[in-house]
């Protein structure tokens, strides 16, 4: 049953500069890349990825506009509507992998740390634009027994974009998958990244979304639906996408250059 529910929230965690968490029971399985609907009262129904998949789930928002911010500025016993999990997630890779987190994108990819099998097999490479956009590292630490952390103006860790540190990562180690959720400038870069170091890579990847469940089409991109085909989607599928990084569907269903 993925239909509308609404829940309560019980716990609101303030992550990082304009970053918030909200947890609130809900008895579905979701998998790690997956998304729900969010149904904020009065304001409007937007995609979250799961960014905690047990029985106390969660989502982590970013302050962008108006629902972000009517979700970001909500309290405990506070009420929200949930559709979902929707979506294809990240499937477990066999072997050494490599999460590679951007931004708020560091919430989507954090569950599939934490179902690796050991700390051993997983490695985990964290970017933001500074210090306090990085969220959770002390979670990804508890997961994985080696982190990295970028930061494009130096304030943390790699001074540099994510991708350039995890070039400098796959040039020392070897992995069998990366697997990443970001803005879509780092994916693509971060693409060409995998080719060349010749890693496969699961990648998700985010268009506007109105039904989330595969009906409306406002998601597509080169005939494939975001929400039902992805959101998840292997770096080889993405290269064939011609508006991948360059194109996108905007409300109105209109094509905007990237
Ligand atoms: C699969 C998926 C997972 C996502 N996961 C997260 C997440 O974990 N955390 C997070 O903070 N954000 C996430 N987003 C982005 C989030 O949905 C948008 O930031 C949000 O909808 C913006 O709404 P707004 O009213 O605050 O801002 P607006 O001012 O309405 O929009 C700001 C920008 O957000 C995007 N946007 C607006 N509405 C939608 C929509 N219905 N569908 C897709 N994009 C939209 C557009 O690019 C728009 O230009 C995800 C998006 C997708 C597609
Ligand atoms: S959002 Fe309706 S088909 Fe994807």
């Amino acid at each position: 049953m993925n239909g509308n529910e609404v829940v309560t929230i019980k716990e609101v965690v303030p992550e990082g500069k304009g970053i918030t968490t909200l947890r609130f029971e809900l008895d579905r399985t979701a998998r790690p890349g997956q998304f729900f609907m969010v149904w904020v009262p009065g304001v409007d129904e937007v995609p979250m990825s799961v960014s905690y998949t047990g029985r106390v789930k969660g989502i982590t928002v970013r302050e962008v506009g108006t629902a972000t911010k009517a979700l970001s500025g909500l309290k405990g016993g506070d009420m929200i509507g949930i559709r979902g999990p929707y979506g294809r997630g990240f499937a477990m890779p066999k072997g050494k992998f490599l999460v590679v987190g951007g931004g708020t994108g560091i919430a989507a990819v954090l569950p599939a740390v934490e179902m690796a099998d050991d700390k051993d097999i997983v490695d985990v490479a964290l970017g933001a634009r500074n210090a306090s956009e990085i969220i959770f590292e002390e979670r990804a630490e508890n997961a994985s027994n080696h982190v990295h952390v970028s930061t494009d103006d130096g304030t943390r860790g790699f001074h540099g974009t994510v991708v350039a540190m995890v070039d400098d990562i796959l040039k020392k180690h070897s992995y069998d998958q990366v697997i990443a959720c970001g803005p879509e400038k780092m994916l693509y870069y971060l693409l060409e990244v995998c080719k060349k170091h010749g890693v496969e890579s699961q990648m998700s990847l985010e268009r506007f979304m109105k039904c989330g469940s595969g009906l409306c089409g406002s998601c597509v991109i080169d005939g494939k639906r975001v929400c039902a085909d992805g959101p998840v989607f292997y770096g080889r599928e993405i290269s064939d996408m011609l508006e991948f990084s360059k194109a996108k569907r905007d409300e109105a269903g209109r094509l905007i250059k990237l």
